[in-house]
């Protein structure tokens, strides 16, 4: 199959994807964050205006699921059905995650073509029969060198340890077919070099240069020991690797064999969003693969740090004991979306802490933000009527506001849309909402109410729809971020109306000035944040 030419360019969609998660287990914290950080990604390029393709899905086969489905009893296939319609699904409806898709790599629509790409790299001769032995951790799917691993203590003493899953490896031993990743080495350093930004962030580009410039070994892409995955085309004694038929999801997601117009118009994905800890699948593996087949490669690999648990990276058997929907259920699912890539930068590890977000909330969300809206809203209503008044008196503290607003949707554009510094987007939004906490502070339309004079009349029209302005502006911004809260304010301010659907608000329009309509209904609507409940024992 032809690399996509560059005049398709015009047309392609944004294509984000998130990692498939493996269904052995319910999704935790960890999970949320790459998919929430990949919807409001996927968000903020459509309020550019952008043709995006959002994608997530569950990868169900290999050997990790099957021992889980036997544990339980089950077959593989009714665990990973009931899994995903009982527990993934909901969750990411639950937290309003708008993907245009949701891949499972036990459809045939997957196998079929799996089977295809496979077959094409055996008939191009990137693929031979050999034999292999090493460490096997059956948590990561994955083979180990021996000098990564760990010696285990306690329980575990005498025994090597994966340094991800810190449980005990098996040593493999199979006759298996094999890809020649080892030829790839040169052209993919070849392709780090000519494309710096293609890993993110910096740490993880060094980690896998180094990595690559080892060399590499080639790499088993079959298994013979068990059958839950996707048989060899040419020999159906064994299965296909289930890292090889997880990675290809983001292109049999988009039509990659059926259909080839959508295939043009979406692939390859401009960011794969990925923990760290699956790096060096999405950023050496997966290009060699495309690499080996002739299909072009993606623009860039992200890659999220950790959510950390007392040092270590938070996991299915090393959880807080706090699920997501706990935490929606006290901080509602706007603030949750919005904290965790708020507090910690974006590629770096962080610890998540019930006093940190209760801070957080309590100041950003609810006094700076909140506050603000119902404020404003209160004020128009209680001196004009809650009909929007019309700013006659704009000067020097206004153009200050201006200026401030179009530093913000600039900076939130370049860090979110860009940089993939979502806490950085966020405070630059935040900051501007401080500003306009302190303009109002200055300006005392509380006080200037009290002057009957034209003047006086004049300044308090300016001063509420001066606010007013910037609240619509802080809305579109950060519609993507907080789809329920923005919605609440869009509704409040009276916009939609005369602006049409918040999400259809462009981004780089926020900052043009005026866009309320003079004489539309202010609502003090419903309390934005509120006051957090007392937290359960
Ligand atoms: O690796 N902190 O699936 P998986 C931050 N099926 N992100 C975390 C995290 C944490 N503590 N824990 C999990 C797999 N994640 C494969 C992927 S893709 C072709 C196949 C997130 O269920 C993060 O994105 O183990 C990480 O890479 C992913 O969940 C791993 O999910
Ligand atoms: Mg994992």
């Amino acid at each position: 199959m032809a690399a996509t030419g560059s005049e398709q360019t015009g047309s392609k969609a944004f294509y984000v994807s998130t990692p498939i998660y493996y269904v052995n287990d319910a999704p935790h914290l960890g999970h949320a964050y790459t998919t929430v950080a990949g919807d409001v990604l996927s968000r903020w390029h459509r309020q550019r205006g952008e043709k995006v393709w959002y994608l997530t899905g569950t990868d169900e086969h290999g050997q990790k699921i099957m021992r889980t489905a036997e544990a339980n009893g089950v077959s593989p296939q009714e665990w990973c059905d009931r899994l995903v319609e009982e527990a993934w699904k909901p969750l990411w409806e639950h937290l309003d995650i708008a993907n245009d898709d949701f891949i499972r790599t036990t459809e045939q629509r997957h196998t079929d073509r799996v089977r295809e790409f496979v077959q094409d790299l055996y008939d191009r001769g990137e693929i031979y029969q050999g034999g292999y032995e090493g460490p096997y951790c059956v948590g990561c799917e994955e083979y180990k060198t021996t000098g990564e691993l760990l010696d285990g203590e306690g329980d575990f003493a005498g025994q090597k340890l994966c340094p991800i899953h810190k449980k005990p490896v098996e040593m493999l031993k199979e006759e298996n077919y094999f890809f020649k990743l080892s030829e790839y080495g040169p052209k993919l350093l070849e392709h780090y070099e000519a494309n710096p930004g293609f890993i993110q962030p910096e740490s993880a580009r060094n980690e896998v240069v180094n990595f690559v410039r080892q060399g590499l070994e080639d790499l088993s892409i079959s298994r013979s020991t068990f059958d839950w995955g996707v048989k060899v085309p040419w020999d159906d004694k064994h299965v296909i690797y289930v890292w090889i038929d997880a990675l290809l999801n983001y292109a049999t997601a988009v039509g990659y064999g059926t259909d080839q117009a959508r295939f043009e118009g979406t692939f390859p994905a401009d960011v794969h969003l990925v923990g760290k800890d699956i790096l060096r699948f999405h950023a050496v593996i997966w290009p060699a693969m495309l690499m080996a087949n002739g299909l072009p490669l993606p623009g860039r690999i992200a890659a999220n740090g950790w959510l950390m648990v007392g040092g270590e990276k938070m996991s299915k058997s090393n959880l807080t004991g706090i699920s997501p929907q706990q935490l929606t259920e006290h901080f509602g699912v706007d603030a949750y979306r919005w904290y965790f890539l708020r507090a910690i930068a974006f590629g770096q590890d962080g610890s998540f802490s019930w006093e940190d977000f209760t801070a957080r909330y309590t100041s950003e969300l609810a006094n700076d933000y909140g506050n603000l809206a119902s404020r404003v809203a209160a004020m128009i209503g209680k001196y004009f009527g809650g009909e929007l008044p019309e700013a006659t008196a704009h000067g020097e503290a206004e153009d200050a506001i201006v200026a401030g607003l179009e530093k913000a949707v600039a900076t939130a554009d370049e860090r979110i849309g860009e940089e993939l510094d979502f806490s950085g987007g966020i405070a630059a939004v935040f900051e501007f909402i401080k500003q306009v906490n302190g303009y109002l502070t200055e300006q005392e339309p509380w006080k200037v109410a009290k002057d009957k004079s034209d003047e006086g009349q004049a300044r308090l029209a300016t001063i509420l729809r001066t606010a007013a302005e910037a609240l619509r502006a802080c809305a579109v911004l950060l519609n993507p971020v907080m789809p329920e809260s923005s919605q609440k304010l869009w509704e409040s301010l009276g916009a939609e109306p005369h602006l049409g659907p918040l999400a259809e608000q462009r981004v780089p329009d926020a900052a043009k000035w005026n866009q309320l309509a003079t004489g539309s209904t202010v609502t003090k609507g419903a309390v934005l944040f509120p006051r957090l409940p007392e937290p359960k024992e």
